[in-house]
């Protein structure tokens, strides 16, 4: 009854008097690109079940079928035999596409650095101005040679690489993706490589690396990764956190929401958003229900209901634990009592969009009271449970697919209509998300 499409990808979403049902959210796109390239490197057959069929993991796992690796469905959706080539690929015949994935063109190029021929990379507009630098810097230190636009800093990148040596890094900003970049390299280096953090960022290649027979250390913020080959692993991907966010927050803010989603990936580097959630209250609402360890991760289902919200504060290394989510927690925020400020959260500006002018444009034009800073944003909520204080308009996605989300769960939350331009764009990192939001409007358990 609340949503409807149009052919121009654009969505409208009106709040329903309840909202609720089961679902499962994708596997999760982190842990998805991972299990595909290292796999690809390591020797031997993988089994990988539950990966996500997002764009973004799709475009890694075309750039490795142009390198050789056989990827093919194994029956069930999801579920993909990996047939490990080892540490050596083949060439490409032509550029590879990372599309709109930092993930894909940052964690490849810590494979193409190692590899004896000559790669071009590329993405979509967006990735092509994101900054690469933070990959080019330590790979070139590491005796790849890799050239891109503005100075090395842009892509389309061009990686001639092999022989690498190991090296001590001081990472500049707490990224997942450019460590795994340096970690992937490392492997094939000569002599260790030692990664100094300044916080804590998601550790799914620590995982796999160790999980696949590879030597890396770990003590705080420090990382050391010997050279090694890797041995092929199953790998059950579990549910995206950063997916089930959506759902979490809509469930909380909206006045009559009972939404059970099934086994959501719960490894700590990535939790921030529930320790964040029930600081504004959530309490028994948010509620994890049959913990348990699958593929070396801890998963669990989560049990959300309608909460009454209050605001936070949110900085620090809890950033990184979040990162993704911070636009849907503005949603919340919005629908909290008092005041929510975000800081610490400048690597929001170089993500798909720059994050933070994006979701307060939007939010801005949905009523809320909300203010961009350098570092993240500060929002004045206008209470809890649903109650319509933000009123219907037009918002676009910015070619965001979580600024896509993030409005659809406004809308549901909000007065009118609301109408999501660039809704499509969703398909990046969860290709039902539309369908899945029909669901949770039929109400059925
Ligand atoms: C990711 C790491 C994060 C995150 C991205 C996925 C990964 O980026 O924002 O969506 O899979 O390593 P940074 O590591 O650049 O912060």
């Amino acid at each position: 009854m609340n949503t409807s499409t149009s052919p121009n990808s654009s969505r409208n979403v009106s709040r329903p008097a309840s909202l609720g049902g089961v679902l499962s959210v994708p596997g999760d796109k982190s842990i998805s690109h991972r299990s595909l390239i290292l796999n690809a490197i390591a020797q031997g057959d993988a089994l990988v079940q539950g990966l996500s069929g997002g764009e973004d993991v799709i475009s890694t796992m075309h750039c490795l079928q142009a390198m050789g690796v056989s990827i093919e469905p194994a029956g069930a959706p999801g579920s993909y035999i990996v047939k490990g080539q080892g540490p050596e690929l083949e060439e490409p015949s032509n550029i590879l596409d990372a599309g709109n994935s930092g993930t894909s063109m940052r964690l490849l190029s810590g494979i193409l650095a190692a590899q004896s021929f000559v790669s071009v990379i590329t993405g979509d507009g967006s990735l092509r101005e994101r900054p690469m630098r933070r990959i080019v810097e330590p790979l070139k230190q590491m005796g790849a040679q890799i050239m891109g636009r503005q100075n090395d800093s842009l892509a389309p990148l061009v990686v001639r690489g092999g022989d690498l040596r190991g090296i001590e890094y001081d990472l500049p900003m707490a990224s997942a993706q450019v460590k795994s970049a340096i970690m992937l390299a490392g492997l094939s280096a000569t002599g260790e490589t030692i990664i100094h953090q300044p916080a804590l960022s998601r550790d799914h290649t620590e995982r796999m690396v160790s999980a696949m027979g590879g030597k890396t250390e770990e003590n705080g913020l420090d990382l050391v990764v010997h050279p090694g080959t890797l041995s092929a692993v199953d790998i059950v991907v579990p549910g995206d956190i950063s997916s089930a966010a959506f759902w979490i927050v809509a469930a909380l803010c909206h006045r009559d929401a009972r939404i059970l989603i099934r086994g959501v990936g719960m490894n700590p580097s990535r939790t921030g958003i529930m320790d964040v959630l029930q600081e504004m209250g959530a309490g028994s609402s948010l509620q994890l229900i049959d913990q348990r360890t699958e593929g070396g991760e801890p998963v669990a289902d989560i049990l959300v209901t309608s909460a009454e919200l209050h605001g936070v504060e949110i900085g620090g290394d809890l950033i990184p634990r979040l990162l993704d989510e911070v636009p849907i927690l503005a949603v919340a925020a919005c629908f909290a009592g008092g005041d929510t400020v975000i800081r610490d959260a400048a690597e929001l500006r170089v993500k798909e969009s720059d994050r933070i002018a994006t979701t307060v444009e939007q939010l801005t034009r949905l009523g809320a009271s909300i203010k961009a800073t350098d570092d993240g944003m500060v929002i004045h909520g206008r209470g809890t449970g649903g109650t319509g204080k933000l009123g219907g308009t037009d918002t676009e996605s910015h070619g965001d697919h979580r600024l896509a989300m993030s409005m659809a769960v406004a809308g549901l939350l909000s007065d009118g209509e609301t109408t999501i331009h660039g809704a499509a764009d969703a398909s990046v990192s969860y290709p039902e998300f539309w369908q899945d939001l029909d669901l949770l409007l039929e109400d059925v358990w």
